[in-house]
């Protein structure tokens, strides 16, 4: 059976103020009213018998609702007490089941379009998967992006697995042709994504184990769990681990984390009324707000906060949240 892994307890730092703890980016209803999550839970269900959703305490709440509204009542949560980022939170779904069973992990901040190729990627993915590969989706890269992991690939084969480069080094693998962004999205058994975990995480894959073994009703407990180190399954497997495959993949995709991938989401879809000349300006607000001679902006105004960046800067705003949380 398939089972679908909703990783969705990230708070989408670099969009805020617009994400905030409280209601992360995958729960804001941005899109024809409707959230990332519930796309994403809605894109899946005709390829997974089962849902996981691994989220953290504060915001399950938010999932709950959200899968109540789409009238799905039979899934599984996985609730952190604290985010210790996606190598962590793929591990407890993957001690949760059995361990043949296939996974199907998603983030819940990305927009695709295009089923029938979404649906022929999965079903490509799934054949690896049962082979007992690490499989990863590749979508066609076309700007040197430094949020992305980078995939360098020769039909399925994974030459090498790079998180976030640098400017130089995406502007490279960009130029050379032989790179594919990394989606997001894995399939694998539990199985193997255990064993490479422990292989090259030993530390990681003890202290989640750890962890899981302490949980109670898919509730991790707070001292385990920050005992977890935290790193994203990108670095701790998929940059070292031999059993990786791609397969590369024709849907159209936006992973809408940050600032300038909402801009140039927006301006694909013509959605016209967020921009003012060239700047983008997003509002939840009351706040009267002119521009003057200003270009490639990003102004967002909320409540209690206004933001203002060039378009260029949009990976940094997780650093004024990282500081101000702090
Ligand atoms: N449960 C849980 N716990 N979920 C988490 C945690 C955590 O501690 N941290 C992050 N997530 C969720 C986020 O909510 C999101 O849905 C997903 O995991 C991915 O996390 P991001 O923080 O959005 O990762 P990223 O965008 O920087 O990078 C990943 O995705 C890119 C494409 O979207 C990497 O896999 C890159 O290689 C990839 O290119
Ligand atoms: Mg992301």
């Amino acid at each position: 059976s398939i089972i679908h892994v909703i990783l969705s307890g990230g708070v989408g730092s670099r969009l805020w103020p617009l994400s905030t703890k409280e209601r992360p980016k995958q729960y804001l209803p941005l899109f024809d009213d409707k959230t990332l999550f519930s796309h994403t839970v809605e894109r899946n269900r005709p390829f997974c018998e089962q849902v996981i959703v691994v989220g953290n305490k504060d915001n399950y709440q938010l999932s709950r609702e959200a899968l109540d509204v789409i009238g799905l009542t039979d899934y599984t949560e996985i609730v952190e007490a604290a985010p210790r980022n996606t190598a962590a939170a793929i591990a407890f779904a993957a001690f949760s089941v059995a361990p043949g069973a296939v996974l199907l992990v998603t983030p819940s901040d990305h927009i695709i379009s295009n089923e029938k190729a979404y649906s022929n990627a999965f079903k490509r993915a799934f054949q690896w998967a049962k082979n007992d590969y690490l499989v990863t989706f590749g979508i066609t890269p076309h700007k040197a992006e430094t949020g992305y992991g980078y995939i360098e690939y020769n039909g399925n084969e994974v030459i090498s697995f790079r998180e976030k480069p640098d400017i130089e080094t995406a502007t490279q693998f960009l130029a050379s042709g032989r790179f594919l962004w990394n989606s997001g999205m894995f399939c694998f058994k539990a199985r193997v994504f255990l064993e490479e975990l422990a292989q090259y995480e030993p530390e990681l894959f003890a202290a989640a184990h750890h962890a899981w073994q302490n949980q109670q009703g898919g509730f991790l407990p707070q001292f385990e769990t920050l005992a977890i180190p935290s790193k994203s399954i990108d670095y701790a497997v998929m940059e070292r681990s031999q059993r990786i495959k791609v397969v590369p993949a024709t849907f159209e995709w936006y992973d809408l984390g940050s600032y300038e991938a909402l801009w140039d989401y927006f301006e694909a879809k013509g959605h016209d009324h967020h921009f003012r000349a060239n700047n983008m300006v997003l509002q939840t607000g009351q706040k009267h707000v002119e521009l003057v001679g200003v270009d490639g902006l990003v102004i967002v105004e909320t409540e209690n906060t206004i933001l203002v960046l060039p378009k260029s800067k949009s990976q940094e705003v997780k650093r004024v949240y990282d500081r101000l949380k702090g």
